[in-house]
């Protein structure tokens, strides 16, 4: 398997480079290979990740919290995580968590002791966590649900997240009043201070929040201990994997390209770059270190959560995809709404993207379909427009251009080739291949891991 990976071997790449020297091309060191959502989430990253985490020397989260959930199914058994990258699962492997990841301490060990009883071993010991990146408190998940409230209060409707504090953790970030884990390492009355500083910020805007100050900092104290021996500098970190002997390096990209801050359906999205850059930003490494990058996507559309999706079904056809996807949050069991495949939204997250591969995965719900649609354009006042919009007002009203295809009606979840797929369900997968001009690598038949027919 390894033609799955994009890590550089060059013979130069060990070097350092001496003073006054340019670097080169062929001295910049290993390469990543990342894993990104390409839709609205929940596209099966966990298993294209734990596939490829098999051989990882380093899996790495770089932004989101524990607002993903990732599920992993090995030798029947399943698996989700949330913010413990679902590489973990590699006992070689090592596991790190970026700087740009929010992190919710009890979630974190509820997390891997919750794992730890199902069989994974050894988690804490193959974990690491940057110095640089924030945390998330309790009272951060508190008010993420009183905004929510305050927005069905005021404008009708709320964003539906997952109420675990990503959104007022991200913004106490970028207000440069948040704390990091070098903080709660470092100073335990300076972090005190700086905690119930926070704590009054957040009541002076919601005077009904209350939180139980000496009871937090003692448990953050606790988690303080059993997180010290995981904390590195990140930075320093990657660039010793990057520049030492050859490594395969993993990235594992939470939420998606859709609710990306900047390029997703705005304000109903998440609070960080789920999209290419926020690998670079939440792990500290250069552009040019970055391999491949395999898009996921499945062989339909699902959504969790408020905001516009132009191709949802609102009938049997949604119906269906919900019940034979089992199409449920893994985080907030909600059910995901679901729809045909829209290739406006694939191609953009393509653009930002520049997928070198694409997962089209669970291709087996649709094999009880008569026919299958898939949106290919969308139209305004019955013109075709050219660009996805960034406006939701326009999403809203956009009128999808639609491509049918005739359904296999076979099962392919024994399929494990290429050409044990039927002659209509490759048509479906050429198709999609050619519009976004990425060629797909994988297509996922089932849940486990042997269930993933690798095209090339
Ligand atoms: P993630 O957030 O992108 O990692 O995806 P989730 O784990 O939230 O949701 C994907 C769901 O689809 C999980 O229940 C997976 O086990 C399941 N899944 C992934 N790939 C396939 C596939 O090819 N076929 C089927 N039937 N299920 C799949
Ligand atoms: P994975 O990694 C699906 C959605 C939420 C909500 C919006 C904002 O499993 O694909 P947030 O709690 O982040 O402030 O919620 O974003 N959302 C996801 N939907 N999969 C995810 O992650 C998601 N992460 C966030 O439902 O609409
Ligand atoms: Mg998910």
């Amino acid at each position: 398997m390894s033609q799955n990976w994009s890590s550089k071997e060059t013979k130069s790449q060990n070097q350092p480079v001496a003073a006054g020297q340019k670097r080169t091309r062929n001295d910049e060191g290993n390469k990543v290979t990342v894993v990104l959502g390409a839709q609205w989430g929940d596209e099966g990253k966990g298993k294209v990740v734990d596939l490829l985490a098999t051989e990882a020397d380093i899996i790495c989260r770089c932004q989101g919290g524990n607002n993903a959930g990732h599920t992993v199914v090995v030798d029947g058994k399943e698996y989700d995580f949330h913010l413990l990258p679902s590489g973990i699962i590699n006992t070689k492997g090592i596991s790190l968590i970026g700087n740009g990841v929010v992190i919710h301490l009890p979630g974190l060990f509820e997390e891997g002791d919750k794992n730890e009883k199902k069989g994974l071993k050894g988690w804490e010991k193959r974990l690491i966590v940057s110095d640089r990146a924030h945390l998330v408190f309790d009272f951060h998940q508190v008010v993420d649900g009183l905004q929510e409230t305050e927005r069905q209060a005021q404008e009708g409707k709320n964003i539906g997240t997952t109420k675990k504090g990503i959104g007022p953790a991200y913004s106490s970030k970028a207000s440069r009043i948040g704390l990091r884990v070098c903080d709660l390492l470092g100073d335990f009355n300076d972090f005190s201070t700086r905690f119930k500083n926070l704590i009054h910020h957040y009541q002076s805007m919601y005077p009904s929040l209350k939180v139980d100050v000496d009871d937090q900092l003692k448990k953050l104290k606790d988690f303080a201990e059993r997180l010290r021996p995981m904390v590195r500098d990140g930075v320093y970190y990657m660039y010793e994997a990057l520049h030492g002997p050859p490594k395969k390096i993993l990235v594992e990209g939470a939420n998606a390209a859709l609710l990306d801050i900047d390029f997703g359906t705005y304000p109903f999205v998440t609070s960080s770059n789920c999209t290419v850059g926020g690998v670079c930003t939440g792990l500290g490494i250069p552009p040019v270190n970055i391999g491949d990058v395999f898009g996921v996507s499945k062989a339909y559309t699902t959504r969790v959560g408020i905001g516009a999706f132009p191709t949802e079904q609102l009938n049997a056809v949604g119906e269906l995809l919900q019940t034979r996807g089992h199409e449920v949050g893994v985080t907030t069991g909600r059910k995901r709404r679901c729809g045909w495949l829209d290739l406006v939204i694939l191609k953009y997250a393509h653009m930002i993207n520049g997928f070198t591969a694409v997962a089209l995965t669970k291709l087996d719900i649709l094999d009880v379909l008569d026919e299958i649609k898939v949106g290919v354009a969308y139209k305004l006042n019955g013109k075709r427009i050219p660009h996805f919009p960034a406006n939701m007002d326009i999403l809203h009203k956009v009128e999808v251009e639609y491509e049918t295809f005739p359904g296999w009606k076979t099962d392919t979840s024994a399929a494990r080739k290429w050409n044990d797929l039927p002659a209509k369900a490759q048509n479906y997968i050429r198709f999609i291949e050619n519009h976004i001009g990425v060629p797909i690598k994988w297509v996922g038949v089932g849940k486990s891991r042997e269930c993933m027919i690798q095209m090339f």
